[in-house]
This record gives C-alpha cells, structure tokens and sequence, in this order.
C-alpha cells in the first residue's frame, strides 16, 4: 500500500451515470479483485476525503500497464472525478483491503452485480476467464442504463441480464437466476447493494446446497485505513469489523449465519 498520482490516459462516459478512468498503472502492481484505492478528489484549497473505488480491470495501454476506475457520478467527488483529462493527476492510496478469494479447485464461478457492483466483477471475471475457468455473470439494474456493456466482457464469460424494467434479459432482480443457476457453481461472488446480499444470502441458505458465497461490502469510509472506525459493520454472530480493514470481501455466511 502506498500514496502515489496516477495519470489518466482516458476517460470516458461508457454509459448512463457510470464513467470510465483508465491510468498508468505502475503503483498498483500486486493488487487482486476485489481489492480497493483511497481516490483523494478536490484541488489546491478546496480538497475532500478520500473517495473508496474498487480497481475495475487492467489492460495493457499503449506505454504499459494501465488500470481503470469505474464509477457512478453520484455526489461532489465522483462528480469532480469525472470531469478529470488525459494527462491530469489523481492522488490515491492503495492497494487496500482483502478482494475476492477464488478456491483453486473451483472450475464453475457464479458473480452477480447489482448496479455498480459490477465494477469490480469485471475484473474477477477477466482473471477467472483467463484461467480458463468457467464464468456466469449475473448484472442486474433498474433499467438497461445501469448494465455494463456485454461486448466488454470477456468473450468467454456468459452473461445473464435483469432489470427490474424488463427491458433488457429478464424483468426482476438478481435473486431469480442466482436461485436457478447456484446449483451449476462451484463457488459464487456478490457485489452490489447490502439489501442484495441479504437476499442472496437467503436464497444460499435456503437451498440447503451449502455454496460458498463472497461478499464485497460497501460502508461510508472516511480514512480507509483502519483508523476511524467509520466503516464498522456488526456481523449476526457478534463482534465488530471494518469493512476497508477486514474486508471489503466477507463470506455471506459470517456476516448474516
Ligand atoms: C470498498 C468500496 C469500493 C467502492 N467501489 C466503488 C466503485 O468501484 N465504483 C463506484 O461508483 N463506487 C464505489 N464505491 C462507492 C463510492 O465510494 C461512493 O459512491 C463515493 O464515495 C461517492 O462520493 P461522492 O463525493 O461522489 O458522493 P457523496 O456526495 O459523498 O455521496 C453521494 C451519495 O452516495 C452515497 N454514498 C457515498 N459514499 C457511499 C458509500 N461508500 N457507500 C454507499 N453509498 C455511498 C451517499 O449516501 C449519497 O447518497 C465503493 C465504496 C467502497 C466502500
Ligand atoms: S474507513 Fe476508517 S476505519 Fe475503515
């Protein structure tokens, strides 16, 4: 983890709210999914704390290895972040927190994203597509304007679409497929909104089939370092934990068993 000014070399409305910020990507080499920076926002006078952004992929840019920030512009922050050009600096600090942790002997992945959560999927679903092992992507949204762009995916990632509109794949949420495919995974991965993973959870539950499930919590996040207890969650089976320290990646199990 360490503090460094990363330089845009794109940046891009891919679609409704959701942007896309593609840096050099030299200080965050090592990093996994899952795994998040400290986006600090704001100039000269006027800054602001720290912004928590997931690492959306990675690619090979023209001068080296480059990784990208997906976000929904939201608020002040990601407003200002938006705005930003080829060429300008962001302050960030990281790699921080635990990401996703795949098992080597699971062959069949299950991801489902509720809205942005897709942002850090993408990634995951690279790396486990890469590895040659089997990928079915969950996206759900309000309308199509919230649906990450399937021509971006890998091209051996199998993609299932909800809106809760019906315009675009199937009218519901992501609980129904995540019902009907748990069976066919080996292992499956969430990110997405809390109530969402309270209704996955029951489904996983529910089943009986015992699937491990992996969480990747949001909190409001003031310092992202373990400091100032902002991001405290409180797990069913007691205690505290700090979702930019312990996690963000929780099993569903520990949070809601
Ligand atoms: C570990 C982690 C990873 C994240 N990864 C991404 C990502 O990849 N892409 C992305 O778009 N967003 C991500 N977020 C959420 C992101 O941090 C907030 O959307 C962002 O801080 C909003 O800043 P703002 O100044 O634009 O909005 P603000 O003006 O601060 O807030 C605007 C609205 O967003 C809500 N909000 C702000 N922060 C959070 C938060 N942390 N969780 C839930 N709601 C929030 C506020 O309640 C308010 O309604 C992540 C959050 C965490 C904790
Ligand atoms: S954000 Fe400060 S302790 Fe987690």
């Amino acid at each position: 983890m360490k503090r460094f000014v990363a330089e845009i070399t794109e940046s891009v409305r891919l679609y409704g709210d959701t942007h896309l910020l593609w840096f050099d990507a030299t200080d965050v080499a090592g990093a996994t999914p899952g795994q998040f920076l400290m986006v600090y926002i704001g100039e000269g006078e006027d800054p602001l704390l720290g912004r928590a952004i997931s690492i959306h992929r990675l690619r090979e840019g023209e001068h080296g290895p480059e990784f990208a920030l997906l976000f929904d512009v939201v608020g002040r922050g990601t407003r200002w972040l938006a705005e930003r050009r080829p060429s300008d600096g962001v302050e960030m600090v990281g790699p921080l927190g635990h990401g996703f942790e795949p098992d080597a002997r699971a062959q069949r992945h299950l991801l489902v994203g509720g809205g942005i959560g897709a942002a850090p999927l993408v990634w995951l679903a690279d790396d486990l597509a890469a590895q040659g092992r089997e990928v079915t992507l969950i996206l759900g949204g309000r309308t199509p304007a919230q649906i990450f762009p399937a021509e971006l995916l890998h091209p051996s990632v199998e993609l299932v679409v909800a809106t809760e509109d019906g315009a675009l794949g199937e009218r519901g949420r992501v609980t129904a497929p995540f019902e009907r495919l748990l069976s066919w995974c080996d292992q499956a991965f969430a990110c997405g909104p809390e109530p969402m993973f309270e209704a996955l959870w029951n489904v996983a539950r529910d089943s009986g089939l015992r699937k491990p499930v992996q969480g990747l919590m949001e909190a409001r996040m003031a310092c992202g370092l373990g400091i100032c207890y902002s991001c405290a969650v409180f797990p069913r089976q007691g205690g505290v934990k700090l979702v930019c320290h312990d996690g963000p990646m929780f099993e569903l199990k520990d949070l809601y068993g």
